[in-house]
This record gives C-alpha cells, structure tokens and sequence, in this order.
C-alpha cells in the first residue's frame, strides 16, 4: 500500500466521538437542545463533508436549523473554485457580524476549501474577528475536538494543517433525504490543471479501501437508498494509491453493481486522460450504473488544452465520445467548460464551439475563467478584455441552449423508467423525477411516490426540464 496515504486509526475516531459525548452532556443541560446550521457552498464532495459535520454536530445533541438568527452554533462548508463563490462566503460572513451582537454566544465556524487557503485564514484573522473557529479540509476530521477546545475555553481556534492529507472512516453521517446518497471513494487531486486550486486545498489523491466503500454502499441500498452516487476529484484513478493488483475504477463499478437492492449508480467526475474504453464496457454491461458520463472537457483547442495542463487533445476526447456512444447510444452527456483562459483567443475559443456542435452535449456548465492566487494560471498574461470574454461566453451559452432545447424535446413521447428523487416545490406540479440518464422531470402524482421508480410518459420540455405524467399500464 501507499506509504504516503495516511489513515486515521479507528481510536482517533474513537476519540473525536468521545468529545462528541462531553459537548452532548454540556448541552443535556439545557432546556431545549441547542441549534446548528451547516451552511454549504460549491460541489458534491462538500455536501458529503456537510453531511459528516452534521453527523457530529447531531451526536453532539444539537438539533438543526436554518435560520442564522437561532442557531448556536454557524459551520460554512465553503468553495475556493472560483472567485465568485469566495466573495458569497465573505459576503454572509460579514453579515454574521450582526447576527453574533444579537447572540454573543454564537459560535460561527469556518471550513472547507477556503478555510485551507492561508491567505483566507489569515484575512479572516484579521478582518472577521466574529469567526470562532476555522479549520481546513484536513481537519474535518477532528471538528468535535474543535468545537469542544471553543466551549471549553472560548478564544479563537485556527488548523489549517499544511498536509498531503488523510483518509478517516467511522465518522458519523447525516444524510439529507432518504432516496439519494453521496458516496466518497476517493479524495482530493494529483492532475494540477493550471486553472485549478483544487489540488492545493484538497491535498493529493488518496483512495478509500474498497471494503469500505462496499460496505457503506450495501448499508445504503439495504436502507433503501435508489440513487448512489460514486464521489472523487477525478474517479477515473481510483485505486492507483492502493497498490492492489485489479483494483482501479472499472473495478470498483462492477462490484457496487453486483451490491444486491434496486438502485442505481452515478458517479462524477471524470477525467478525459483516463477515462478507458474498459470502463466504458464496464457501464454498458453494469444494469445499475446510470447512462450518464459526466466528462469535462474545458477547452476545444490543443494549444489552450495543453495550457490547462490537462494531458489530452481533442481528437482524443472526440475519440472518447465516439468509443462510449458506440457502446452506449443513448448515453447522456454533460461537460464543463471554461471561456476566457488566460491567451485563449477568440479563434481559439470557437474551437470550443465546434466541439459543441460535434458532440450535442445534453447539459453543459460554463464557467469564465477566474485567477486563482497560487496557481499557474494565475501568472500568465491575460490580455483578452472582460466584454470580448462575457460576448464569447454569450456565444457557447445560446449554442448550448439551443442544443439543449433540441435534445430534451427528442424526450416528447418517449416513455422511461424515472427515479422519484424530490417533491417539487413548484406549485404547478408535485414531483420532480430523474430520467436514467439524469435529466429532471416534472410531473404530477401522489406524494407517496417519492422514492419510487415509475414509468413517466414525456409530455413536453424545455431547455433545462422534461414534463411528463404516468404513464398507464397497457
Ligand atoms: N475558473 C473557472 N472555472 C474553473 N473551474 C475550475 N477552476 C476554475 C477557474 N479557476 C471549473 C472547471 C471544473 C469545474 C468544477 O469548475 O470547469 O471542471
Ligand atoms: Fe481541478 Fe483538474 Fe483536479 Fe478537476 S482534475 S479538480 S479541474 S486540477
């Protein structure tokens, strides 16, 4: 096994929950069970971080809330992505100050992605003073020892642990819902794209053991769960850390299908330079795994490919898409995109376009390229003004829509076996559905179906939503 993938031992764990038990018997005290708000920014895998905290913080005694102004205790899960998703967090975290005078005994947290960026760390020591307690994604693990050396002591307390990272099992998680789960299988990055701060505040890939992994996906489906979906930076190298002869993602994606129960299997995100055709084989012959690849492909042009340090062309990727589609022809295909990568020029930039147009994404998500301090992006010469970049991104937004619209209205007619995934809270219908390949759909029908595989017959469509109705039995 890898030497450098280091593994919390269960007594850690252990203890972590044992200060869990001594911050539940300080709030047994109180009259009514003291309140928490976890507040979540970006992807997936901080929503899976989320649902940890939450875990704790519930074996800790406190009940949740959603309202700034009750809670005891503040946690924000936050996102380093992109320059917007930081100006959000300091713009609600400024907004706490307020809230804190109200209640001075608030204790307002601070983690994730953000939280391990030291020059973050370092403007919420100086400018936030309200902020109890930070500590970055490494440290996950130890929050209840964190929170307990707060209310013991008060004061403020900072760990961002500068490390390649850890892996820690048996910590206690509370799911949202009850028909969708997220399951980790592997964390942070190795690939360094260029645009990306992703590697430096997640630490290197580090893969959990595939008995684990199993284990938490049989307990799932034996509860009922009917939407699994596989989490990683990149769940294409899952395995290479572990050193086991066999065992890599394809692997992994047969045996969670061979998990008994009625569910399926999602799982993002992909990398173009090691997404393989056995894998492809893999999800064509697994019944669970889901008809859909999310695989983002970023630029369309080698020379600003080669830029992102992202080790693929797009020969190869359009290669990708053929070799899957051969195998699969009605899988359904997401990407991401970025406009404006420092020295892409317009010329450049319509190559993405044309990739567009070759492929007919179903869905894509587009992103202008925003600088990350410490990255290698960052230091190149972006010339491009902002206007020709948000009139390029203009551009790729109304061809995808178009696109979009076009393909979700080829849905009209069809009928398809759908996941009853959440009650709508659109009053012009009861319930949202996912087709297999993922699409939403909105239909009518009994609250009770939530949870349930139907067959929806496809009534109509728009660009980012399907409208269906049940369809009855012949
Ligand atoms: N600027 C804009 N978009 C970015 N992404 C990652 N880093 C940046 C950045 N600095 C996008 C990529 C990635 C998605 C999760 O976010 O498209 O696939
Ligand atoms: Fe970022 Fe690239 Fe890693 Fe994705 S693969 S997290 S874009 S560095």
């Amino acid at each position: 096994m890898n030497q450098t993938t280091t593994r919390i031992s269960p007594e850690e764990i252990d203890r972590q929950r044992g200060f869990c038990a001594q911050i539940k018997a300080v709030n047994a005290a109180l009259p009514t069970p003291p309140l928490a708000l976890v507040d979540t920014y970006g992807c997936q895998q901080n929503e899976a971080d989320s649902e940890r905290l939450r875990g704790y913080l519930s074996e800790m005694g406190y009940a949740f809330t959603q309202s700034e102004a009750e809670a005891d205790v503040i946690v924000l899960n936050t996102c380093a992505i992109r320059e917007h998703a930081e100006q959000r967090v300091f713009g609600n975290l400024g907004a706490l100050v307020h809230t804190k005078r109200r209640k001075p005994d608030q204790i307002v947290c601070v983690c994730g992605c953000m939280a391990q960026e030291k020059h973050v760390a370092d403007k919420i020591r100086q400018s936030f003073r309200h902020v109890d307690l930070v500590f970055g994604t490494h440290a996950l693990w130890r929050f209840p020892e964190l929170l307990w050396r707060i209310l013991s002591r008060r004061g403020r307390v900072f760990d961002i642990p500068d490390e390649a990272g850890s892996i820690a099992e048996g910590i206690p998680v509370r799911r949202e819902g009850k028909v969708k789960a997220w399951v980790s299988i592997m964390y942070g990055c190795n690939n360094f794209c260029s645009y990306c701060i992703v590697p430096y505040v997640r630490g290197r890939e580090r893969s959990r053991r595939p008995e684990d992994i199993l284990a938490e996906v049989r307990q799932l489906a034996a509860e009922g769960y009917r939407d699994i979906t596989l989490l990683g930076q990149n769940v294409n190298s899952y395995g290479r850390d572990l050193g086991l002869p066999g065992v890599d993602f394809a692997w992994l994606l047969e045996q969670v299908d061979a998990v008994p129960g009625d569910f399926l299997i999602r799982f993002m995100t992909s990398h173009p330079k090691d997404a393989s055709e056995r894998l492809f084989d893999v999800m064509a012959r697994c019944e669970k795994v889901a008809p859909h690849l999310h695989l983002p492909f970023q630029a369309g042009n080698d020379r600003v490919l080669q830029a992102m340090n992202r080790r693929y062309t797009r020969e190869h990727y359009l290669g990708l898409v053929r070799a899957l589609r051969q195998r699969i022809p009605d899988i359904v295909l997401t990407s991401d995109v970025i406009v404006g990568f420092p020295g892409e020029t317009t010329e450049e930039f319509e190559d993405t376009l044309k990739v567009l147009e070759e492929v007919r994404f179903d869905a894509l998500f587009t992103f202008i390229y925003s600088p990350r301090e410490g990255t290698p992006a960052a230091r190149m010469p972006d010339p491009m003004s902002k206007e020709e970049k948000a009139a390029n991104f203009q551009r790729l937004v109304d061809l995808q829509n178009a696109i979009s619209a076009e393909k979700q209205a080829a849905y009209v007619g069809r009928t398809l076996r759908c996941l009853v995934d959440v009650l709508s809270d659109d009053p012009r219908h009861d319930l949202n559905a996912r087709t297999p390949g993922g699409r939403l759909v909105h239909f009518s029908g009994d609250k009770a179906l939530l949870g349930q595989f139907v067959d929806l017959k496809i009534t109509g469509s728009s660009t980012w939503a399907l409208f269906g109705e049940l369809a009855r039995e012949e």
